[in-house]
């Protein structure tokens, strides 16, 4: 078995500082890795980086993590990605890692991912260059995580985004913004590959449990939807996604949105 605990849209500054770490320092007993599903920051700083690599450094597990769109917005991401991996924090955009458990040899691959839409609702290659090129970002996004994803060699594999590869995780948000929180194309890769868990954030007023149209088990782990400092899985030495169960951790409860 395999431990993994996951948070993400923790949006770090100076006044979130420390809200995390009394839960974060029980880590090591309770999961094998800390999977953080982007949004780090609020405005994606350097300085808010810092923050994140005080509160999430050093944790005594290995830590991995996507970018989620608030860590964009400052136009610092190299900045941002330079200060999280000095603090020994793994930035995956488009390619994957391996980790060796005593339960077995997880592979977890990574991208930001991007809007676009669901089935029937969504955003399509065609007319304005603009709209084409926000579907091509979409697409891009896609195939870079199935590519991470099948360039893995484990015994169980987990997808990890910033954007929703499905709708039913972002019941609760409203109808017209779906196409800004996620796109099908992500679920389409997640679906050819043996994934076994997709963890995501991004939808803050989202729910928390999904299933990928092949039957992959989805989590939408952003920290205003779990509650809680994260939320741990536990995973078995089968790809058969059935073996996974979230179970929660008595953490902080949100207070920001
Ligand atoms: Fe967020
Ligand atoms: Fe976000």
């Amino acid at each position: 078995m395999i431990r993994i605990a996951a948070v993400g849209d923790v949006h770090m500054d100076e006044d979130v500082v420390g809200r995390f770490r009394p839960a974060l320092d029980e880590l090591p007993d309770c999961a094998d890795v800390l999977l953080l599903a982007g949004d780090l920051t609020r405005h994606g700083t350097e300085a808010e980086a810092r923050c994140v690599a005080r509160e999430f450094g050093g944790l005594g597990v290995p830590v991995l993590t996507v970018l989620g769109n608030h860590d964009h917005q400052s136009d610092q991401v190299p900045q941002v990605v330079k200060v999280l991996e000095d603090a020994g924090i793994r930035v995956l955009e488009g390619e994957g890692t391996v980790l060796e458990f005593p339960g077995g040899r997880l592979g977890v691959a990574g991208v930001k991912g991007f809007g676009g839409g669901f089935a029937g609702r969504c955003a399509s290659d065609f007319g304005e260059p603009e709209m084409k090129a926000f579907v091509r970002t979409t697409n891009e996004s896609a195939r870079a995580l199935e590519a991470a994803l099948r360039g893995l060699d484990c015994d169980l594999l987990v997808a990890l985004t910033h954007y929703s590869p499905v709708p039913d995780t972002l019941a609760g948000e409203p109808l017209e913004i779906y196409p800004f929180l996620g796109s099908y194309q992500l679920g389409q890769a997640i679906d050819s590959t043996p994934t076994a868990l997709a963890l995501h954030g991004h939808a803050h007023a989202g729910s928390e449990r999904g299933t990928t149209p092949g039957g992959v088990r989805v989590r939408n782990v952003a920290h205003p939807v779990i509650k809680q400092a994260y939320s741990i899985f536990h995973l078995g030495d089968h790809l058969d996604a059935s073996e996974v169960s979230g179970i929660g951790h008595s953490g902080i409860q949100q207070s920001w949105s």
